[in-house]
């Protein structure tokens, strides 16, 4: 059995603790892929104090060959697709099919990266003094706490990183005690492709102990989370007390709407992909699907039919449409929620429990599972269960259906399936989400585009696209007189009143 390491000030070293932890396939608990480091604070302040060294030497290095570094991780994740696709499949349990788009959108990340190298833009604007200029620009702000999720457990590290270090800052990283060996394996390609060693940080272990220390660090002045809405408001609590730059990407509740005259064939491929996709262990998953009453009844015998013909089973295995979910704890979460939706009264249509003798005992395996006559404002409705259970909702309209999209805490994705074009744009203002698909699912975000959500699921920043560049830059305001005065602002560009 493979022991793994840290990666801390340029080298692979052991948890001061001594201690480590075991990291096994969801599929099949039997198969341990190795141990990995129970670290301390101990051994992030370390981490800390060596990306402080790293930061110095980045930040000086021109933009455009810190892009460079990333064009190469790109080249890299090309080559290596399938191999990291598959430990990526054996330590989290979504099909390869899925692992290979997750290090695909890590691919899309780094060129995009690579590329703005070569802008990472300010603005040249006219002074209103004579002779003076005036231009904003970026710099980079220090080191960065990089604390990530399961459900992707590439794409969302390199979401983070890749703007990061373009930026030229530095990373401590520390990826989900479910995913560590993706997460080393991320490091190594960082490191193979010329990112100077101390830039990069990889601490593993636990959130209570690792990500806290990284998130209470007073030279941490920027933390990226994702993950749940509860752990977020601790994040969001130290950062607010320390002033740091906080990026929170949390829960969702997202729905998909399908109106009487939506195309039935297409909305069922969505509801199937959105809800059971990654076994609903997404952010952006479908938990929510929003009938209107003249579809209700025939949406949702054919979408029974259709769930009973998922094919649960070991993601490496050919044919797979639903793997396990990610740990003994996940699926007991699920289990709760089952028996909430019973006493609350909905209808279990089918799932609801692990699968009984298929040969799959050894792994985390659930049943899709999908709950009719749910009502708004119950909380199978209302909270995030992160599992393969979708409830059905039904309404009179397009617009109950907007005001039971929107009655959520959350706001991330939304989806609606019309062929109306008027009721599509008016959804788009309507639904409050950071992302609204029309007639796609609630899933399907693009590596340069801004993904995020309103309301608990996020605080206002985005991730992808441009914007997320802002978040890991300063902006910074330069001023050059070359008049040879003094120019005072607001007073001596006083043209007088007119008469
Ligand atoms: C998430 O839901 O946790 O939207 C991230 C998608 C992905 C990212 C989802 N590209 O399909």
């Amino acid at each position: 059995m493979k022991t793994f390491k840290n990666f801390i000030a340029g080298g692979w070293v052991a948890p001061s603790s001594g201690e480590y932890f075991e990291n096994r396939n969801p599929a099949d608990t039997a198969d341990l892929i190795g141990r990995f480091p129970l670290s301390t604070a101990d051994d992030v302040r370390r981490a800390v104090a060596s990306a402080r060294r790293g930061f110095e030497r980045w930040r000086r290095e021109p933009a455009p060959a810190r892009g460079d570094v990333l064009r190469r991780v790109g080249d890299i994740l090309s080559r290596r697709k399938d191999e990291i696709a598959d430990l990526m499949t054996r330590e989290m349990g979504k099909p390869l099919a899925e692992t290979r788009g997750d290090v695909q959108e890590g691919i899309d990340t780094a060129y995009y990266a690579a590329s703005e190298g070569r802008r990472l833009f300010g603005h040249t604007v006219p002074s209103e003094l004579r002779n003076k200029w005036a231009m904003s620009f970026r710099r980079p702000i220090g080191v960065c706490g990089i604390i990530t999720p399961f459900n992707f457990p590439l794409a969302i590290p390199t979401w983070k990183m890749f703007p990061a270090l373009v930026c030229g800052n530095a990373c401590v990283f520390k990826p989900a005690e479910d995913v560590p060996h993706t997460g080393t394996v991320f490091v190594e390609v960082l490191l193979e492709a010329g990112l100077p060693p101390e830039v990069i940080q990889l601490v593993h272990g636990l959130g209570e102990t690792v990500g806290a220390a990284i998130v209470s660090h007073p030279e941490v002045p920027v933390i990226s989370f994702t993950g749940s809405t509860e752990t977020g408001r601790v994040v969001g609590e130290v950062c607010g007390r320390m002033h740091k730059r906080l990026s929170l990407e949390m829960g969702g509740k997202n729905a998909q709407i399908v109106l009487d005259d939506a195309d039935m064939d297409l909305a069922l491929e969505g509801a199937l992909w959105g809800a059971f996709g990654t076994t609903g262990q997404r952010c952006t998953a479908t938990s929510r699907l929003i009938l209107q009453k003249g579809i209700h009844d025939r949406f949702l015998g054919a979408l029974v039919d259709r769930v009973k013909g998922l094919r649960l089973g070991d993601g490496r295995k050919e044919g797979t449409d639903v793997g396990p979910l990610v740990s003994e704890a996940a699926v007991a979460k699920v289990e709760s929620y089952v028996d909430i939706g019973q006493r609350e009264g909905a209808d279990l249509l089918c799932g609801g429990r692990r699968p009984p003798g298929k040969g799959l005992e050894g792994g985390h395996f659930f049943e899709p599972t999908i709950f009719a006559r749910v009502e708004p404002g119950s909380r199978l409705e209302q909270e995030e269960i992160f599992g393969p259970v979708l409830s059905v909702i039904r309404v009179g309209s397009a617009d109950e259906a907007f005001a039971v999209n929107n009655d959520v805490k959350y706001g991330l994705s939304s989806s609606l399936y019309t062929r109306d074009n008027t009721i599509a744009f008016r959804a788009m203002q309507e639904l409050d989400n950071g992302i609204t698909y029309i007639n796609a699912p609630t899933i399907g975000a693009e590596a340069h585009l801004p993904f995020g959500g309103v309301k608990q699921t996020g605080n206002g920043h985005r991730e992808g696209g441009w914007e997320v560049y802002e978040f890991y830059s300063e902006t910074k305001v330069g001023y050059v007189d070359y008049s040879g005065t003094l120019q005072r602002a607001q007073i001596d560009n006083y043209l007088g009143t007119p008469d």
